[in-house]
């Protein structure tokens, strides 16, 4: 067994980072604070504000729904802080995984990284059963009527009875098929460009701002305190921890943090950044308050228009939409959100096979998930790998459960950040830091103490995923990963 606290030095990481292959090696300066703002939209407004947002007001926050919004806003504040930090410190192009690795040893990178499976794979699960719901509802607008049977998950999980259920469906057709395309595009090397980033997030914006424009004058501010509420409460009364009341809107939180993910992206590009230490926190936070001001708009508008408990639907825009009156709209707005959805699947299932290589690489995981494609140059083996599984789990598997795991995995990832930050200015105070988060001391511990809060607001089953998830993780990593790697041997 090597030493399972192993620190990545900076020196190695350096080492690392001059290292010449696609992956790794120096690159260019171009992006400036716009080009990073415009990224982190691009991967953060997806499934989160199109689809969870109904589940979230239904089942758990009502109208205060768009508390729960700002919630989720304060707890990536913090946590975006302390990813300006590291990305502009730790010269590889960041994630979660290498800051640990950096910070707080191998076996909490490796902990780390098999959590981000999490954030990327099972994020790309949820934004395709997301992305079929819109296209099943944009298909009917033209007289196509895809049988639910074929377009909706054949699983259900009965939170009250702790159990699975059949929904008689068979497979989630439409969700296997976009993650199967994309998988293909992927693996021959088809790479979001800057400027395909850009009109994907124009055709993003646009559809929101149709949304609250065309919407906003049908509000009933009735819906807000009265629908399905008779007592007049803006939060309504208490039924069950997590559903409505204060822990309801705690627990909506939770759920539509998942509309936060991918401010971490931005973190990703601080090697292109042309002057990271004034741009990355413009990129990080900027994207957050833009993305937080059109989430609590949308959230005021969608119950304005629509009583709460109507909105658990696969697709609660075009719901709101039609209760508008303007049918007209739909057709436009559900493409481009399909549009939208398909641009936050692409980079998350571009992200989880450069964390498997970047694992395997370190002797973490078999070498076969580096393999690069002799011809497309791709990590071919662990994006197919990673396609094949999502793709089967999007078929059979319900949003709502998975969205909340990757809620919990990746509140989790951001609570380790925030620690690491803090770790890293105890041990290596000396370090040049491009941008340094303000009040580090205060910053940090909030960032933690904010995911945890939020991870709180889960139900007793994600947290029992999560730990099952993470044991597995440990199993594999004292069985493999532990007497392989890299680092540790080469001491
Ligand atoms: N934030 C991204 C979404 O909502 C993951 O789809």
């Amino acid at each position: 067994m090597t030493n399972i606290w192993a620190r990545k030095s900076t020196d190695e990481l350096t080492k690392e980072a001059a290292h010449s292959d696609s992956e790794t090696r120096p690159l260019k300066r171009t992006l400036s604070a716009l080009h990073l703002v415009a990224l982190g939209i691009g991967g953060i407004i997806g499934a989160g504000i199109f689809v969870l947002t109904g589940h979230a007001a239904a089942a758990n926050a009502g109208p205060a729904v768009t508390l729960s919004f700002l919630f989720g806003a304060v707890a990536c504040a913090f946590a975006g802080l302390c990813y300006a930090e590291m990305a502009s410190t730790v010269p590889i192009s960041g994630s979660a995984y290498t800051y640990a690795y950096a910070t707080l040893g191998e076996l909490i990178a490796w902990i780390i990284g098999w959590d981000l499976i999490l954030e990327y794979a099972v994020g790309a699960i949820t934004v395709a059963i997301g992305w079929s719901g819109y296209v099943v509802s944009f298909a009917k607008d033209f007289g196509l009527n895809i049988p639910a049977d074929f377009a909706s998950s054949p699983l259900v999980y009965d939170s009250t009875r702790h159990a699975w259920a059949t929904t008689g469906a068979i497979v989630n057709a439409p969700a296997v098929a976009i993650i199967a395309v994309i998988t293909w595009l992927l693996v021959i090397g088809i790479r979001e460009s800057a400027r395909f980033n850009n009109i994907i997030v124009a055709v993003k914006l646009t559809v929101i701002f149709l949304f609250i424009i065309f919407c906003a004058p049908h509000v009933s501010t009735s819906n807000w305190v009265a629908a399905a509420n008779p007592d007049g409460h803006f939060v309504p009364p208490n039924a069950g921890q997590g559903v409505y009341g204060w822990s309801g809107v705690i627990r909506g939180a939770a759920v539509v943090f998942f509309a936060y993910i991918g401010f971490d992206a931005v973190s990703t590009a601080a090697q292109e950044a042309k002057a990271p230490h004034r741009d990355m926190p413009i990129g990080i936070l900027g994207s957050l308050v833009i993305c937080t001001l059109l989430y609590v708009i949308v959230g005021f508008v969608l119950t304005g228009i629509v009583p709460y408990d109507r909105l658990n639907v696969p697709d609660p825009i075009a719901v709101g939409i039609d209760a508008a009156g303007v049918g007209w709209l739909a057709p436009l707005i559900k493409l481009g959100i399909v549009f939208g959805l398909t641009s936050v699947i692409l980079v998350l299932l571009l992200g989880q096979p450069r964390i498997f290589r970047a694992m395997a690489y370190d002797g973490l995981l078999p070498p076969a998930a580096a393999k690069i494609h002799a011809r497309f140059q791709t990590p071919y083996v662990s994006t197919i790998a990673s396609g094949a599984v999502v793709a089967v789990l999007a078929g059979l598997l319900p949003i709502g459960l998975v969205g909340e795991l990757v809620s919990i995995g990746t509140l989790f990832a951001f609570a380790v950040v925030s620690i690491g930050t803090l770790v890293l200015r105890i041990v290596d105070p000396g370090l040049h830091r491009p941008f340094r988060a303000p009040a580090i001391w205060i910053v940090g511990p909030l960032g933690a103490a904010s995911s945890i809060f939020l991870m709180f607001g889960l139900p007793v089953d994600t947290w029992g995923r999560l730990v099952v998830w993470l044991a597995i993780g440990l199993a594999i990593y004292f069985g493999y990963g532990a007497k392989r790697s890299r680092i540790a041997l080469a001491r």
